[in-house]
């Protein structure tokens, strides 16, 4: 896997001149979406666009205080009361929809300063999140703490172009009419990639993309609106690890699941689904070798992959073969397309353990 920083620094600044220069929460959740949680947060810290980083586990957010990762970091995703104290401790921002004002403080007289915390609410996704019918005195109760700080108050959009309004008037409400009353809701964030594209008047005070910042349009339309240029900043690539001729009537696969009757050459490619590349890739998944495209075919096993090659001889082992990258008809979008696969799926399900190179 290659995860090139120049593409993520060009992904930021396109982000960045869509939303008029607010503050950027990158989220880095999944393992940074394949990327490596510590890879991409040392890209992108010291970017000035980049606020800080969002994750969904408690370990992905010690790692980045690990690697020395400094900007803010929000948890959003659940810690219990053991773990507060590590949250508190590591300076992790934690996610609050519960009305655990009293163990805030607690932490907060043990660290010996105020501990800052986002706010969720929510506004119709039906997941975590304060119900926003709920919202106002759980948030009045939590900012009338002196060792609390509300840094921030959130809402995630169900992505239903027209409930998303409606998610949105409910927000505006709430918020409005807390500020009314004297509450400091720090800065209102809710954009994820979609509403980067979709709902500028979602931009709020922060925005909390993904995808977006490795370059992937997360969804196919986005990618001819010209709204931003986005180049993807992750590269999954093989070796070719033999090629050999098979003859008319041989197959290739367990339960022979490809067939030939003329001779042709196939490719074995190390790579399989235990790595993170989709079954379904053996139906309609192609690779470049060169500059040619070679459909996979059989099955994926857990290892391996076996590329058709043709009539001619026309790869050698040791071969680089390119999954996905930037290029045009390589993408990762185009990838999963191939595969009738959500690209979401492809990038965040790339094993923690593959080899991982930062190309400058
Ligand atoms: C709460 C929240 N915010 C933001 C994002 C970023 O979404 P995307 O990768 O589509 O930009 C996610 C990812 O699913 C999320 O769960």
């Amino acid at each position: 896997m290659e995860v090139h920083t120049a593409n993520l620094a060009h992904n930021v600044s396109e982000i960045h001149r869509r939303i008029g220069q607010r503050p950027i929460l990158a989220v880095i959740k999944n393992n940074g979406y394949g990327t490596g949680v510590a890879n991409v947060a040392r890209a992108l810290e010291p970017l000035d666009a980049i606020h800080g980083f969002a994750v969904v586990k408690l370990q992905e957010a010690v790692t980045l205080r690990d690697a020395g990762v400094r900007k803010p970091v929000l948890l959003m995703g659940p810690f219990d009361a053991g773990e507060l104290h590590d949250v508190v401790s590591q300076r992790i921002m934690p996610m609050v929809y519960t009305p655990m004002g009293d163990a805030l403080e607690k932490e907060a007289a043990r660290v010996g300063r105020r501990v800052p915390i986002h706010v969720c609410v929510d506004t119709g996704i039906g997941r975590v999140g304060v119900p926003f019918r709920q919202a106002g005195p759980l948030i009045t109760d939590l900012a009338s703490r002196k060792a609390v700080e509300i840094a921030g108050t959130m809402m995630t959009f169900t992505e239903d172009a027209a409930f998303d309004r409606e998610q949105m008037r409910r927000f505006e409400t709430l918020t409005s009419s807390l500020t009314r009353t004297g509450v400091a809701l720090g800065r209102r964030h809710a954009a994820s990639s979609f509403a980067l594209f979709e709902h500028p008047d979602g931009f709020l005070d922060m925005v909390r993309p993904g995808m977006a910042i490795y370059g992937i349009y997360s969804e196919p339309a986005f990618r001819s609106t010209g709204v931003m240029d986005l180049k993807p900043a992750i590269a999954l690539r093989a070796r070719v690890a033999y090629v050999k001729r098979l003859e008319a009537g041989d197959s290739a696969g367990y339960e022979r699941a490809y067939k030939t009757d003329r001779p042709v050459w196939v490719a074995t490619l190390p790579v399989g689904h235990v790595d993170g590349l989709p079954r379904s890739a053996a139906k309609g998944g192609k690779v470049r070798i060169g500059d040619a495209m070679y459909p996979i075919i059989a099955s994926v096993s857990a290892s391996h992959t076996i590329v058709e090659i043709g009539a001619e001889q026309r790869v050698q082992i040791g071969d680089v073969a390119t999954i996905f990258d930037a290029q045009d008809g390589s993408r990762p979008e185009d990838f999963a397309a191939s595969c009738n696969s959500s690209v979401y799926d492809l990038t965040m399900h790339l094993h923690a353990l593959l080899p991982r190179r930062v190309i400058a």
